[in-house]
Order: structure tokens, then sequence, then C-alpha cells
């Protein structure tokens, strides 16, 4: 039995790769700072340490324990959340995991680093590949503070490649139970407004397409690419790469859970201020990872929707 660290562990990606580590017989400590995450997603297990600290107070305190895998899921994230706060994205996402990446390269740790599809930016990929220049808009967007500190981060990575073995994950849409609609995730909102019977709010207008993949189907193979040699020093795509467009989506959710809901377009700019700028398509090439690894099948969308809605329903019985 080995220990594993997981930063993150309570948010919602986190808390599925930690169920999935304790299956496999691992003990985890997970380092969280709540900010987004929640204490309640953290398995009530013996297996389970959990540390309320950020990365940065976690590192503070000296940690002298040697960990035989690291995953690196902490960071600012959703779109509400940067453009609130672009300064503290890059600190949190910059200073926070160069810090972390040099202490796990002291003890040469396995380390999967959390990257995200927005790292290739408006780059004109269809689908996007790995090897694919990144095309940002302009600093003076504060939305783009997010792809830039990530694609920093996979620099840091790469850069400590000789004593920190790495792989880079860039998840695309990820979705499925325990995702929150409130830091600007479309799927969690989605599911939250039909549930109410409130009317569903599509942002631009509507016909942006991007492909989702359930969280269940996507943890099981983050360690076993951390594990795989031939993934050492690469960035991977992760996802699912069937798009649907947003009102397509909306659409979907309103049916699947048989709500009411209005369907209502709300420019971008009202959304989320002037100069916001988006993606027409978001696809991913994801012929490295199933060289890598057995992507698992996929649950439908149909399904991911009705477990979500179930997963927010339940909470709000709490
Ligand atoms: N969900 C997606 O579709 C998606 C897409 C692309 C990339 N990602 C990446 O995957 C990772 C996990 O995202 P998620 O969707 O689970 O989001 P999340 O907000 O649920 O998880 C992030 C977790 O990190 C914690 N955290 C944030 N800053 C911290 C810090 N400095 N110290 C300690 N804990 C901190 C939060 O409290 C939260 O529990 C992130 O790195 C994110 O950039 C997610």
């Amino acid at each position: 039995m080995s220990r594993v660290l997981v930063t993150g562990g309570a948010g919602f990606i986190g808390s599925h790769l930690v169920e999935n580590l304790l299956a496999e017989g691992h003990s985890v400590l997970i380092v969280d700072d709540l900010s987004t995450g929640r204490r309640q997603q953290i398995p009530d297990h013996d297996r389970v340490e959990f540390v309320h600290l950020s990365v940065a107070k976690w590192l503070e305190t000296h940690p002298s324990e040697l960990f035989s895998e690291a995953y690196h899921l902490a960071a600012a994230v959703g779109v509400r959340k940067v453009v609130e706060d672009p300064f503290g994205t890059i600190i949190n996402n910059v200073v926070e995991t160069a810090s972390l990446l040099q202490f796990l390269a002291a003890s040469s740790t396995p380390t999967l680093l959390a990257s995200t599809s927005e790292v290739y930016g408006v780059g004109q990929g269809r689908p996007f590949r790995e090897t694919d220049d990144s095309v940002y808009g302009s600093t003076t967007v504060a939305r783009w503070s997010y792809a830039h500190s990530k694609a920093v981060d996979e620099h840091l990575a790469f850069a400590l490649e000789d004593e920190l073995p790495s792989v880079v994950v860039r998840f695309f849409n990820t979705v499925g139970p325990r995702q929150r609609g409130e830091w600007g995730m479309v799927l969690p909102r989605f599911v939250q407004a039909a549930l109410e019977n409130s009317p569903i709010e599509v942002h631009g207008d509507g016909t942006q397409r991007r492909c989702f993949a359930d969280v269940r189907d996507v943890v099981g193979s983050l360690p076993v690419l951390l594990r795989t040699p031939q993934s050492r020093g690469l960035p991977v795509n992760i996802g699912h790469d069937e798009p649907i467009s947003i009102l397509e989506l909306a659409e979907m959710v309103r049916s699947v859970l048989q709500s009411s809901s209005p369907i209502k377009i709300t420019p971008y700019d009202q959304a989320w201020g002037s100069g916001f700028q988006d993606l027409q398509e978001r696809v991913p090439d994801l012929s490295r990872a199933r060289e890598l690894v057995q992507l698992q099948p996929s649950r439908s969308l149909s399904e991911t929707i009705r477990d979500l809605a179930d997963s927010i329903r339940m909470e709000a019985a709490l």
C-alpha cells in the first residue's frame, strides 16, 4: 500500500479521483483549501487524511513525507472566478504550482499535473492536437489569465523533467455528479435551472460546440497515464470527442429532466463583461491518449445529466 498526494482532492474531479485511488488500495493525503471544494466530498475513510490548507501554506509546514505519486489538481477554476480575480488566479496557478513542483522534484515523485484545453487558446485546431500552437487573446482580457497560467504550469513541469517524472493532462469539458455551476460551469448551471424550471441561460448565440466527458469515465485513466513510462514528459488531451452545441445541450437538459424552463440567450458581454472572447468549437484529438491508455467506455450524456441532477437534488436535501 502506498501513500498518494492529491491536491484539490475535495474538488469535483479530485474527489472522484480519490475514490478511485482508495479502491485501488492506496492511502491518500488530500491538501485542499476548500476555496471551491467541499469537505463533504472527501470520502470518510481510514485511508484518507485531509489537510485544510492551501498548497503554499502546506509547503510552509515543511512536509517531510514521501509519496509514491502526486496528482496536482488544485487551481483557481471557473470563468467567473478567473474574470473576477485574474491576479489571484495567476498567483494560485503559477506561484503555488512552481513551489509544489520543486518540492516534488526533490524526491523525484511521479506527478500528474492537471492542465486544460484552454491552453490552446483561440487556436484553429480542428480537432486540437497536443503538438498544435497555442494562440491567445490579448492580456487585457482577464479570462486568458487562466490559459496563460496553466500553460506556464506545463512549462514548469517540462523544465523540471530531469528531476520530476511527470505527465500533463489537458482536460476538456469534464462533467458529472458533484460539479457545481456557481463559478460558471455550463452543465451544472443548466441542470440547476432546469430543476427549478427557471430560465436556462445560454451565453453567446449557443452555436458554439463543446465535448463533454463524464468524470467517472475520465478519472480511471489518470493513474494509468501516470504509471505509463511512455507518457512521461508529454501533454495528453483527455475528454470526449463528439461535440454538441450549447443550445442543443440546453435543449437536451430540458428534455431529459422534463423541465419547463425557457432557454434564454445572453450575449457574452452581458454575461462576462465587454471584450470576452470564446471559441466556436473545442474538440480534442484523442489519438495520443488512446495510444497510451484504454479510454473507458463513455456514459451517455443523458445519463450524466440525470446523475448530476440527482447529486444536486441530494445536496439540496442535506
Ligand atoms: N472540470 C473541468 O472541466 C476541467 C477542465 C479543464 C481543466 N480542469 C482542471 O482540473 C483541475 C480540477 O478542477 P475541478 O473541475 O475539479 O475544479 P474544482 O474547483 O472542483 O477543484 C479544484 C480544487 O482545488 C482546491 N484549491 C484551489 N486552489 C487551491 C490551493 N491553492 N491550495 C489547495 N487547494 C486549492 C479547491 O478548493 C478545489 O477543491 C483543475 O486544475 C482545473 O484547472 C478541469
